[in-house]
């Protein structure tokens, strides 16, 4: 029989509640899904390609026909390398339609054999993006909710590394506002 594979790319910097429900999505409806993270040397991004694949695969283990891979250059040449005849996209609000239809209309002009499936992740995180969950850890909000708990983790240990290194042991002040008051000192 034809097995249908399906490459989910993007950034995850760092992978959501939101990028989980898309990849639980799109594991029902094809055979094999790739979550393709681009390497992409000319952003800064917050966790470097090796953490968002440790996490990333982490957090996929459970699904035995999903599997996390990096790429550069355009998708749907790395498409064309795996034997891929999907590309999944989620859209989350009528805004990421323009963006995400002009990217489709793209590789369709690229790879016409390539069909992009959009998927909807559920409501409660239609407002949730990397760029925003990124923000506000950075400002000391909570991010609770939004990313695994590992993300949550890491992104305690990456942004506070006196969280990591336990150096608050007696303190009693939350853990963003400890964020700040080092971020202010
Ligand atoms: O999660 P993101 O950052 O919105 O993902 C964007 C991504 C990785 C899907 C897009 O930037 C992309 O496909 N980049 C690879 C280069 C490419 O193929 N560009 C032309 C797309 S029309």
């Amino acid at each position: 029989m034809h097995k249908t594979t399906a490459i989910y790319p993007g950034s995850f910097d760092p992978p959501t509640n939101g990028h989980l429900d898309l990849i639980e999505r799109g594991s029902k409806i094809f055979d094999e899904l790739i979550v393709a993270i681009l390497r992409n040397p000319d952003k800064d991004p917050l966790f470097n390609v090796s953490e968002r694949v440790a996490m990333l695969e982490a957090l996929t283990g459970q699904y035995s026909n999903v599997r996390v891979d990096t790429f550069d250059g355009l998708t749907v040449d790395y498409a064309d390398r795996v034997g891929a005849s999907s590309v999944l996209r989620g859209i989350r609000a009528l805004s990421d339609y323009e963006y995400e239809l002009q990217m489709a209309l793209m590789n369709r002009k690229l790879r016409p054999e390539l069909e992009t499936v959009f998927m909807m992740p559920a409501e409660k995180y239609s407002y949730l993006s990397s760029r925003l969950v990124r923000e506000v850890a950075q400002l000391g909000g909570s991010v609770k909710g939004l990313v695994p708990e590992l993300v949550e983790q890491n992104l305690r240990g990456k942004l506070d590394p006196a969280f990591k290194l336990g150096e608050f042991p007696h303190d009693t002040r939350s853990e963003s506002r400890k964020f700040r008051a080092r971020k202010k000192a």
